[in-house]
Order: C-alpha cells, then sequence, then structure tokens
C-alpha cells in the first residue's frame, strides 16, 4: 500500500500518477489535498509519512511544486528517508542505496511521463543491503543526535 500526498503545487501531478497506480492495480491511500486549493506541504507529508512509519503503508510518494519542501518536510520525521527526484537513476539508486521509502516529485519541475518512470523505478528497485545498511543505519542514529 503506497501513502499518497501533495500540495497544490504537486495536485496535478499526483493526479496523473494515481491514473498509472489505478492502470496497474497498485492500491495507495490518497491523503490530500483532494483540490487544487493552497495548502502547506508541511501538513501534507505529516498524513502520508505517518501511515509510513506507523506500518499503513510501505512508501510514500509526495508532490509539491519542486518536490523539495515536502522531501524536508519528510525527513524531519522519524523513520521517513526521503528523496526529491526528477532523473531515473536518482530514482533507481535512492532505493538500491538508501533504502528510501518515500519519493517527492516537483509538480512544475517534471512532466507525468517522466514522473510515471521514476515511480516505477521507484517502486521495482530493492534496496541491496551489505554495506548499505550500515550507512542506512548510521542515517537512522543521526535521528537521536543533536
Ligand atoms: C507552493 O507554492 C510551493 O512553494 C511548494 O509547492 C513547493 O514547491 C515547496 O517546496
Amino acid at each position: 500500500m503506497l501513502a499518497l500526498a501533495s500540495d497544490h503545487g504537486g495536485f496535478e501531478l499526483k493526479q496523473a500518477v494515481k491514473d498509472y497506480l489505478d492502470e496497474k492495480h497498485i492500491p495507495y491511500t490518497d491523503f490530500g489535498c483532494f483540490t487544487g486549493e493552497s495548502c502547506d506541504y508541511p501538513d501534507m507529508a505529516r498524513l502520508a509519512c505517518d501511515a509510513v512509519v506507523d506500518g499503513r503503508c510501505d512508501k510514500a510518494l509526495l508532490f509539491c511544486g519542486t518536490g523539495i519542501g515536502i522531501s524536508m518536510a519528510a525527513n524531519k520525521i522519524k523513520g521517513i528517508r526521503a528523496a526529491a527526484c526528477s532523473d531515473w537513476f536518482s530514482a533507481k539508486y535512492t532505493r538500491a542505496h538508501n533504502d528510501a521509502n518515500a519519493l517527492c516529485l516537483g509538480g512544475r519541475v517534471v512532466g507525468p511521463g517522466l514522473a510515471i518512470e521514476l515511480v516505477d523505478v521507484f517502486l521495482n528497485t530493492p534496496f541491496e543491503g551489505g554495506r548499505h545498511s550500515r550507512r542506512v543505519d548510521k542515517l537512522t542514529a543521526l535521528e537521536e543526535q543533536r
């Protein structure tokens, strides 16, 4: 189960990705927003990321204008490893090496065709583990440090 959320800047791109997920019968919960009216990306990130952290969802797909604001918000939530991506290589390797559990896309940066490719590679690339596990463990440890 995927957790989706966007602000107004990512609303249309989220709709395009939802059409793709529907076509592929990939289940998701959309935590909003549900119209193109202005809202705040930290609030939207929280709703979807909480669902990932508490196990209701496996990964999050997050959308704002740039993909950056919502990734910053998501990365403040314990247990979330979010990556703002606009190229295929980054979307692949943030799964393979960082075990990212949230992909953040910018509705004003990437078109729907590229966004779908990014979602596809993100969802289908496993974490490689091995030496990368040590680094991801250190990322988690940073959550407890000041
Ligand atoms: C909203 O206008 C815009 O600032 C937001 O969607 C996002 O791009 C922030 O990073």
